[in-house]
C-alpha cells in the first residue's frame, strides 16, 4: 500500500487515561479512509521512573524488554520478566503457586491472566493468546484474538475491572474498518478481525519517542486465509455483557458503537442466494479454525448469530432510520429459531425417523425436506444415541446432515435459548450420559467423534494437526468449560460444570493451562499444544466465577421472548411435518 494511503489515525499525545479519539464524527470521516495500520504517538511509551501503578510498573518492565528486539512484539508480557515464575533445570517453569488447594489454583490463574494482558498506549486493551515463554514458534500467538478474549473479558467484568473490556470494544471497533484485501478482493464492510497486534516502534525521526500501532488480522495472514465470522457476532455478544454488568450503557448508546452494531447485522443478514435462515459460511470460520468440514451451515455459527441477534436488539437505539433493520432482524430470529429447532435436533425419535425417510419427495409437503438418504446415519450414532437426551447436529445441507456432536454450538444454543427448553434439558442429559466420550479426563470434547481414515484424509486435507482425537478433530479443550458453566446454570442444573470443573482441577495447573488435550479421554496435553494458553485460563476463572455467583450468568444469557415463542408456535403450526399446509408459511412476523 502506499505511504500516503497510510492515514494516521488520531494523532495525539496518549494520556493515560482512557482516551477513546474516535468520536462520531471521527467515525464517518475514517470509514472511508485506507487505512493500514492504527498509529498513535506515545511519547510516554518510553517509561521514565515516574511511573507509580503497578499497570506501569509492569509496562515499564515490557518497554525495556521491547527496546531489547528489533520487532517490538505486541506487549507481552514475559511471566519471568514479571518474577511470578521460575524455570526449573529442564528449562520449563512452574509458578510457585501450584503448590496448594483449589484457591491456589484460583490465585495462579489470576495472576497468569493478569501476565497475558496486552498494552496500547497505556491502556490494557486485550489479553495475548498464549503466554509460553518455553514456545519457539509463536505463530499468531502472541496475538489478542477477538473469540478468545471473551472469557478474559467476562472474567474482567465479573471482577469489577471494566476498563480493559471498555477498551477493547472501542479498540477492535475502530479496527472494523480497516481496508483488508486479499489479492484485491475485500471482504464486507463490518467484519471485525480474528486478531490483532500491538507494535512497539521508534517513532521516525524521534529517538525519545516511540509508537504503538494497532495491526489486525482479518484472515488475510491467517493460516488458511479464513475470514472470522464469529468475530463481530463475539463483539456484539460481550458490548452487551459489558453494559448488562457495568449499568453503564453510555458505551453500547455511542453513535460509533451502535454504528458498528448494524454494519455487523447488515453483513449478516444481507440477501444472498441462500434458502436457509442459517448464515452460510466457509470452514473455519470459528472456533475451528481450519479445515474440518464444516463449511455450509455449521452449529457454532447459527448459535452465535441468534445470541447476537438477541443481543443488538436489545442494543439499537430505536430510530427511523434502523426500523427496517429491527424488522429484518425480527423476521431472522423467528426463521432461525424455527429452521434449527426443527432440522438440527436429533434424538432418538427423531433419528428414528430419518431412518425411515422416504427421499425424492418432490412438494412443498415433504417430510423429508433436505432429501436426506437414510444411510447418512453413521453406525457409531446408532450406537451412541442414549434414549434420554438428543442434541443439535453440527451441519444441514441438502442432502447432507453431519451427525457429530459439536460442544460450542449445543451449549450456546442453551445460553442463546436457540433450543427450546426440553431441547436444552436433553442436551444436558446428554453431557450427562456420555460423560465418558464428552469430558473424559479432560473437558470438554470440542467435537465428538472424530475423523479417521478415509474420512480424516478427505475432509481436512489430510492436515498433521487435526489427526484424530487431536486439536480440533476430537480434541479436548478447557476453555469450554465456561460455557458448559453458563449453560448448565442457566438450566438450573450446575451440578453438571462443578463435576467438570473438579475433573479439569486435578491438572489443568499441573499441565501448564494447556491449549487443548489429545486422544479419546483427554489423557496426554495436545501434540502440538501451547502451554499457558490464556482462554483455558480465563475459561477456568470464568466458570469459578460463575458458580459462586451463578446471578452472574445473566449478563450473557438470551431469555426467549413471549413475542418470539407465540411467532415460532405459529411456524410449527403451518410446518407439513405438522400439518400438511402451506397456510401461514408466508406470513411476516413483526415481533
Ligand atoms: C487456534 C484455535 C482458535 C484460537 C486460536 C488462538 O487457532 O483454533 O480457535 O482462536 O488458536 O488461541
Amino acid at each position: 500500500m502506499a505511504a500516503t494511503s497510510e492515514a494516521i489515525l488520531g494523532l495525539g499525545l496518549c494520556s493515560k487515561k482512557s482516551n477513546f479519539l474516535v468520536s462520531s464524527k471521527h467515525y464517518s470521516g475514517y470509514r472511508n479512509e485506507k487505512v493500514k495500520s492504527l498509529r498513535r504517538k506515545c511519547y510516554n511509551v518510553r517509561c521514565g521512573p515516574n511511573v507509580s501503578s503497578d499497570r506501569f510498573r509492569s509496562l515499564s518492565c515490557k518497554c525495556r524488554k521491547i527496546e531489547s528486539v528489533s520487532d517490538a512484539v505486541g506487549e507481552k508480557v514475559d511471566p519471568f520478566v514479571k518474577g511470578e515464575l521460575s524455570a526449573n533445570g529442564n528449562g520449563a517453569f512452574s509458578s510457585s503457586l501450584h503448590i496448594g488447594g483449589v484457591n491456589s489454583i484460583e490465585e495462579e490463574a489470576w495472576e497468569l491472566l493478569r501476565a497475558s494482558m496486552v498494552y496500547y498506549c497505556g491502556n490494557p486493551v486485550g489479553t495475548i493468546a498464549a503466554n509460553d515463554p518455553s514456545d519457539s514458534s509463536i505463530l499468531n500467538y502472541d496475538q489478542v484474538f477477538i473469540r478468545d478474549f471473551i472469557p478474559s473479558g467476562i472474567a474482567f467484568l465479573l471482577k469489577g475491572e471494566y476498563d480493559i473490556v471498555r477498551n477493547f470494544i472501542l479498540h477492535t471497533l475502530q479496527l472494523q474498518s480497516w481496508e483488508k484485501t486479499m489479492d484485491c478482493h475485500s471482504p464486507g464492510q463490518g467484519l471485525m478481525p480474528a486478531s490483532f497486534k500491538v507494535r512497539t516502534v521508534p517513532l521516525d525521526g524521534d529517538d525519545s519517542a516511540t509508537e504503538d500501532i494497532l495491526d489486525p488480522d482479518f484472515g488475510e495472514a491467517a493460516i488458511g486465509r479464513v475470514a472470522p465470522v464469529d468475530s463481530g457476532l463475539w463483539w456484539i455478544i460481550l458490548l452487551r455483557a459489558y453494559g448488562k454488568c457495568t449499568g453503564d450503557l453510555s458505551v453500547q448508546e455511542r453513535v460509533d458503537v451502535q454504528t458498528g452494531i448494524k454494519m455487523i447485522l447488515k453483513l449478516c443478514l444481507a440477501d444472498g442466494f441462500d434458502m436457509f435462515p442459517t448464515l452460510l459460511v466457509t470452514d473455519g470460520s470459528c472456533m475451528i479454525d481450519r479445515r474440518m468440514g464444516i463449511h455450509g451451515h455449521p452449529l457454532e455459527i447459527q448459535a452465535l448469530f441468534y445470541s447476537a441477534l438477541l443481543s443488538a436488539r436489545e442494543m439499537l437505539v430505536r430510530e427511523d432510520a434502523s426500523a427496517d433493520l429491527i424488522t429484518a432482524l425480527n423476521n431472522r430470529l423467528v426463521a432461525l429459531s424455527f429452521h434449527v429447532r426443527e432440522y438440527y435436533w436429533i434424538d432418538m425419535r427423531k433419528l428414528n425417523e430419518i431412518y425411515r425417510y422416504k427421499t425424492e419427495e418432490y412438494s412443498y409437503d415433504a417430510v423429508n425436506k433436505f432429501n436426506i438418504y437414510p444411510d447418512q446415519i453413521p453406525p457409531w450414532l446408532v450406537e451412541w444415541m442414549p434414549n434420554k437426551g438428543g442434541y443439535m447436529i453440527g451441519n444441514l445441507q441438502p442432502a447432507h446432515m453431519d451427525f457429530r456432536f459439536f460442544s460450542l454450538g449445543n451449549l450456546w444454543s442453551i445460553v442463546s435459548s436457540l433450543a427450546t427448553n426440553d431441547q436444552s434439558h436433553a442436551i444436558l442429559d446428554l453431557y450427562e450420559a456420555k460423560w465418558a466420550d464428552l469430558i473424559g479426563d479432560m473437558p470438554l470434547k470440542i467435537c465428538y467423534p472424530a475423523l479417521e481414515g478415509q474420512e480424516w484424509r478427505i475432509i481436512t486435507g489430510s492436515d498433521p494437526k487435526n489427526t484424530p482425537w487431536s486439536y480440533h478433530n476430537g480434541g479436548s479443550w478447557p476453555t469450554l468449560l465456561w460455557q458448559l458453566t453458563v449453560a448448565s446454570i442457566k438450566m438450573n442444573r450446575p451440578e453438571i460444570a462443578e463435576k467438570a470443573v473438579k475433573v479439569a482441577e486435578r491438572r489443568i495447573s499441573k499441565d501448564k493451562w494447556a491449549e487443548y488435550y489429545d486422544t479419546k479421554r483427554g489423557r496426554f496435553i495436545g501434540k502440538q499444544a501451547r502451554l499457558f494458553q490464556t482462554w483455558s485460563i480465563a475459561g477456568y476463572i470464568v466458570a469459578k466465577q460463575l458458580l459462586d455467583n451463578p446471578d452472574a450468568a445473566k449478563i450473557l444469557v438470551n431469555v426467549e421472548d413471549t413475542e418470539l415463542v407465540n411467532a415460532f408456535s405459529c411456524m410449527i403450526s403451518a410446518n407439513p411435518r405438522r400439518k400438511r399446509s402451506r397456510k401461514g408459511i408466508n406470513q411476516t412476523f413483526i415481533v
